[in-house]
Parts: C-alpha cells; structure tokens; sequence
C-alpha cells in the first residue's frame, strides 16, 4: 500500500510537470531529478516562505549566498574529507554495491542484499570507505590538476564567512545567518524519489549565541520549525514527530540533534535537523586558517568563540512532504478522484479560469479578461482545452484550491460559478467579488 502511494505519487508528479527525471532523453542518473514548471513553482513558494519568515521579518537574522564550490582546506577543518564517509559493502554474487548501516543483519558478520536476497560476509567481502563528497578539477590543464569541492551542506560557507558578516553588519550575538542553496552528496542508497539526491536544495539557519545560552536555543529552535511545518507548510500533525538523536548517532561535530520526521510513503524519515553544534566549526576553521573567529563579549569583555544552534531543512523533502500530506484519492459517483489539498498558499496556483464552451468567442473573451485582470494579483491559468469535467480533474490534480467557469448567464447576470475543490461545492459569485473572495481564502 506504501509503496503503491510513493508509486502513485512519482506518476502524478511526471504527467503534472512537477518532477522529471535528471538527463532523461539520455536514460537518466541515478537519484538525479529536474523540477518541471508546477514543481518549480511550487519549490519556490517552499524557499520564499522561509525567507520571508526567517531573513525578512526578524532583525537577529541575516541572508547570505555563498559558493557551491569551496576550498578543501574549508572541509579539512570540518572534518568532512575524513569522516563524511558511508561504509560499503559489495554483494558477491549480483555485485551491487550497498550501505552497509543499511543492510539487513542476520548475525554477526553477515547481512543480507537488498537486491538478491544473497548472504554477504562482510569478513570476506570487507567493507571500504567510501567518501560522500564531490570533487572536481578546478586546474586550466588536465596535468596539473587542483581541485575544489561541492559543497555537501551549505552550512560551511556561512562559518567560513562568519567574521565577514560580523563586521559589515556590526549585529552581536544571539545572531543568526540564513542560505538557501544547493549541496551535493553521492549517495549510493537509490529508489526514494526525492527523498534521497546526489544534487538537492538546503535552507539552513547558523544561529550563533553565548555557550551558555546553547541549550535554550536548541529547544526554542525544535517547537519553531515543527510549528513552521503546521503552520506555515499546512503538514498534518499527525505525519510529523520529533526524534532526538541517541549519543552515539550524533555527527562529529554535535552535542545534540533532534529530527523532525515525516510519514513518507516509506515511513518515518527525516526531514530536517536541529543540531547544537557547540563551538566546533568556528573553532576548527580558526585553528585551520589561522584566522581569528572569536566574538568579542560586550558584557564579560572577553574573546568567546559562540555555540551555534543549527536548524538545516531540505527542501526537496519539504516538497515531498507536501505533495504526499495533499495526495487523497476518492471515489466520485464510481470514479476516482485524484486530489491534491494544498494549504490554498502553497498551491502552484491559486484559481483556474475556464469558459464553459469554447465554441462560444463572447464566454471565451469574458473568461480571458476575468484571466488577465486577475493574473496580476494571484497566480492563476486560462484553459480551454477540454471539456469541464477533464478540466476540473485537471486542476484537481495540481492542487488548484478555485475554479472559476463563465458560462452563458454570465454574459447577463454577471456571475461565474466558483467550485472548491475539496468540497467540490459550487456557488454563484458576482465578477467583481472573484478578488476579494480569493484573497479571503488564500491568506497564508
Ligand atoms: N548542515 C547539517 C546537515 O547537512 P543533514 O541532516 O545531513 O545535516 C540536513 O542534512 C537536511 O538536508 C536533511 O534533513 C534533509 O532534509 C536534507 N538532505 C540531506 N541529504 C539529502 C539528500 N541526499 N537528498 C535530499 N535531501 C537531503
């Protein structure tokens, strides 16, 4: 049933232009993907209500856009060239390569492949190291060649850029910087959707406080984002939970983590974590570069290096969330309904505009002209391609909260027919109250 939904799910997203697979004319890549003209919509609206929420309406918190490529001594300090590695392990006999944290143990030293269901021995068939981190020859020739990383999360451009924020912004702690941006991971693990990508989005908040102060920080940092995804996102309850990390899964550079975990398709699974830090990137790129990150203390008048509490949100996950919380199936008078509820603000579009016949130039022009004095104000789409029923279904399936159709009476009465979509409730609205009526509904 689970995977018939994630099945159900990466069909909608393809025939609806929300997700495409990466390079497709060309066979594809592997946990590669493209977002189409309804994803990219709806992709953004994810990062905008983050901006907005985070950069724009709060003053202990600053934006930032940094480079993708960074130097390799940025990953030296961070600990990454050593230990952001996933341990491998062949199958002997269909030869697929697997994480061994991920396989299935049936005793010491054996585990079985996902694949073929074979038994792997892992004191034969030894498992390697296998660094998670994209490189790439930065050299103008190929016999010299130095190289330059992808970044694997955003967050380090904002430490190496900590000093450079603090002075042109002369903000004291508790401060916190902000990016959206892609990160790279060559994941092995394959066949989650976008759940899991080699190339994939990160919004991710550096809060920098007093050491003191850490551990409030970190609960206040919990509530806000779990309450960020019911509130602002619309995510059910119910589909959300908070997982805190045991000691001994804690990256090397936390004290403490907690997920926000979703109700995928496949089950619960991350969607975001929130890390206390401590002090250890500032500290490491300071011992590194040799430059000093320390902050000075207004109060005490002495030289700290800060605790940073780190929300880092993907969203690419968020996307997923989404689609998968909206997705409904119902059965209308014997046929199925594919619905996606959308909170009315994430919706890729806010109304649809039809005429109810097309052959008809005077609906067609009144449609039209509702069209283009509405479009400057919502995001809305004129379609006449098709009769009423398929266009309903249609819009339906991309999450359209209204439908507006013009039919003959309108030419007289001045009235359309709204339906909502998850009631599928009609009623009858004057023309010059399809604004108000609208804004009403699609309030964030
Ligand atoms: N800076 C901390 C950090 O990167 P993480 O738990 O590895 O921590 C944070 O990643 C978030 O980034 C995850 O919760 C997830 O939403 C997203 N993410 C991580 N790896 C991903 C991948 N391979 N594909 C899609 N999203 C990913």
């Amino acid at each position: 049933m689970a995977e018939d939904k994630l099945t159900k799910i990466v069909s909608l997203c393809r025939r609806r232009g929300f997700v495409f697979g990466g390079s497709e004319i060309y066979g594809g890549l592997s946990s590669i993907w493209d977002y189409g003209p309804l994803g990219a919509k709806l992709k953004k609206k994810i990062k905008d209500i983050w901006w907005d929420t985070y950069v724009n309406k709060r003053e202990d918190i600053v934006g930032l856009d940094s480079s993708i490529i960074m130097h390799e001594d940025v990953f030296r300090a961070s600990g990454h060239l050593e230990g952001f590695a996933d341990s491998l392990v062949d199958c002997p006999t269909c030869k697929k390569r697997a994480r061994i944290d991920k396989l299935e143990k049936i005793q010491d030293n054996l585990y079985q492949c996902p694949e073929c269901k074979a038994k792997i021995d892992t004191l034969k068939n030894k498992p390697r190291k296998f660094n998670l981190m994209l490189k790439t020859n930065m050299s103008a020739t190929e016999d010299k060649p130095y190289y330059g990383y992808l970044r694997p999360e955003t967050a380090q451009g904002i430490f190496t850029n900590f000093s450079n924020v603090l002075d042109t912004t002369h903000k004291k702690i508790p401060l916190g910087i902000a990016q959206i941006g892609k990160a790279f991971r060559n994941e092995v693990t394959t066949g989650s959707f976008i759940f899991r990508m080699k190339e994939f989005e990160q919004m991710e908040i550096e809060y920098f406080v007093k050491p003191a102060t850490a551990d409030e920080f970190y609960h206040i940092w919990v509530s806000e984002r779990f309450n960020f995804y019911t509130e602002k996102i619309g995510l059910r309850k119910d589909n959300l939970r908070l997982r805190e990390h045991a000691k001994d899964e804690l990256a090397h550079y936390a004290k403490s983590c907690t997920d926000i975990e979703y109700n995928f398709p496949f089950g619960w699974s991350e969607l975001e974590g929130i890390a206390n830090r401590g002090n250890f990137d500032l500290s490491e790129h300071s011992r590194v570069s040799k430059k000093d990150l320390s902050y000075f203390d207004d109060e005490s008048k002495e030289k700290i290096i800060p605790f940073v509490i780190e929300p880092s949100a993907g969203v690419d996950r968020t996307f997923f969330a989404i689609i998968s919380d909206a997705y409904h199936e119902e059965d209308v008078k014997g046929k199925l309904r594919v619905v996606l509820k959308l909170k009315p603000n994430m919706a890729p579009y806010a109304l649809a505009i039809f005429p109810l016949l097309k052959n008809r130039p005077e609906l067609v022009e009144l449609a039209k002209n509702i069209f283009y004095d509405i479009k400057d104000k919502f995001p809305a789409l004129y379609d006449d391609s098709g009769a009423i029923g398929k266009l309903y279904r249609r819009q339906d399936e991309i999450g359209t909260p209204f439908c507006v159709t013009v039919d003959v009476e309108s030419l007289t009465d001045h009235k359309v027919t709204i339906r909502d979509r998850d009631s599928m409730q009609q009623e009858r609205i004057d023309v010059t109250k399809i604004k108000s009526f609208i804004e009403e509904r699609t309030k964030a």
